[in-house]
């Protein structure tokens, strides 16, 4: 059982909580490359781990991610002048460089030297599959860079998305590893998705299924077996990456999917997906759907990464669809079922009243993992998940006889084999 005190234990990632000082560990995805795409573009707002930032990309393409207030007398720098080498507040003219450093304060003679003594926190950050990392942890421990195959592949082979969500990061994350809801909450979509359509799909409509954990280095492998054809089980294996990365098992030759669940603050999270292929660009076909909400993507309200499917319109509940077998829930689309069932926890579900079966193994272990993570970080060990191999893994979808070991049958098809495709029926 998660006591009441475990659990704002796991949930809370402000500055200072043991949490947020195990995430703030790791490199974190904070942005897609195109929100600040050009030299000189507007800056842009963003809240990650409880943190208000502010993000831009100067005159010479270099990126600054900084606390979004003026040094000056706090006015956000969301109306800040991007231009010649830095932000320049609107108020009084205070300029600031990628690094948080102020360059110039124009009421101040310069030989004063004043604003050399002003300088707003800031992040390190580095682009990679175009999606725009930071590093909010001690500069000392920084770690190497992200190695997921989604963001080393080329960019034609990869869709990237993210949507907010109403939720505390962990719900969120818990729904990505409990992959047996699959066979209820999606049951109708496996059918009618194109992106998710295949054999393995029906097998995974068969609700006896049954779990086995394996810890590793960086994570969990988390297998779910269901019966396929005689004396054949059909597994299907997602990976957990810390502390909040997901790789859900493939179906067919459709792309892998995988998820990063980023805190905002400790009620809302910032939901990543990504898509890709190993070994093909993904098709127009494929995109399109994506970009029109398909798959593991959601259409999204103009200028904002709230999904247009919200709490506030009920997430358009279709009772007839959900009388008549066509969504198990009522609510069109996987990724918004998802989000309405997290969310309908409440902003910070209390765990403290759950009755859990053997089901719900991989979302125990991996919060004991966190728990323990966490605790480790305050004795000042490294985390597990900074490694860059611990990131080259990847989930499979297999049918295999009765009585095969899965880890041990699915070794191969458990690590990034450059040139190979993924493991999938
Ligand atoms: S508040 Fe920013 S320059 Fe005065
Ligand atoms: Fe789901």
């Amino acid at each position: 059982m998660t006591t009441r005190e475990q659990n704002v234990f796991l949930a809370q990632t402000g500055p200072g909580t043991p949490m947020g000082n195990l995430v703030r560990r790791y490199w974190i995805p904070a942005l897609l490359s195109s929100e600040i795409a050009d030299p000189d573009c507007p800056p842009v707002r963003l809240k990650l781990l409880g943190e208000r930032l502010i993000a831009f990309r100067d005159s010479m393409g270099r990126l600054g991610v900084m606390d979004e207030f003026c040094a000056h007398r706090g006015v956000s720098l969301w109306f800040g002048r991007n231009e010649e080498r830095g932000l320049r507040c609107p108020y009084h003219g205070w300029k600031y460089d990628v690094t948080g450093q102020c360059i110039e304060v124009p009421s101040e003679p310069v030989e004063s030297g004043f604003c050399k003594k002003i300088k707003l926190a800031a992040y390190d950050c580095i682009e990679r599959g175009d999606v725009i990392w930071i590093y909010m942890g001690p500069p000392d421990q920084k770690p190497p860079l992200p190695n997921f195959e989604w963001a080393t592949v080329p960019a034609a082979h990869r869709f990237v998305s993210k949507r907010t969500q109403e939720c505390n990061w962990l719900q969120a994350l818990e729904g990505g590893i409990d992959s047996v809801h699959v066979s209820f909450l999606h049951r109708h979509d496996l059918r009618s998705d194109p992106l998710h359509v295949s054999r393995g799909a029906e097998f995974t409509r068969e609700t006896d299924a049954r779990f086995e954990v394996i810890e590793t280095r960086g994570g969990m492998v988390i297998g779910v077996r269901r019966p396929a054809m005689a004396r054949q089980l059909y597994w299907r294996i997602t990976q957990w990456v810390m502390p909040f990365h997901t790789m859900i098992p493939p179906y067919g030759d459709n792309a892998l999917n995988g998820h990063a669940f980023v805190p905002i603050d400790d009620e809302n999270c910032m939901v990543w997906c990504f898509t890709h292929h190993p070994t093909r660009p993904l098709s127009a076909h494929e995109f399109d759907t994506m970009r029109q909400g398909g798959g593991i993507h959601v259409k999204l309200l103009a200028n904002s990464f709230r999904p247009v499917v919200n709490k506030d319109n009920d997430y358009m509940i279709d009772r007839v669809a959900q009388k008549h077998h066509k969504s198990y829930s009522g609510v069109k689309g996987i990724a918004m079922q998802d989000a309405a069932i997290q969310e309908s926890c409440g902003p910070i579900q209390d765990r403290s009243k759950e009755n859990l079966v053997s089901t719900d193994n991989g979302v125990i272990m991996a919060r004991a993992r966190l728990r323990k993570a966490a605790r480790a970080v305050m004795q000042g060990e490294a985390p597990d998940g900074l490694d860059p191999a611990t990131h080259a893994v990847r989930s499979a979808a297999i049918v295999l006889p009765e009585e095969a070991n899965f880890y041990q049958a699915a070794a191969d098809a458990l690590v990034v084999r450059e040139g190979t495709a993924h493991a999938s029926v």
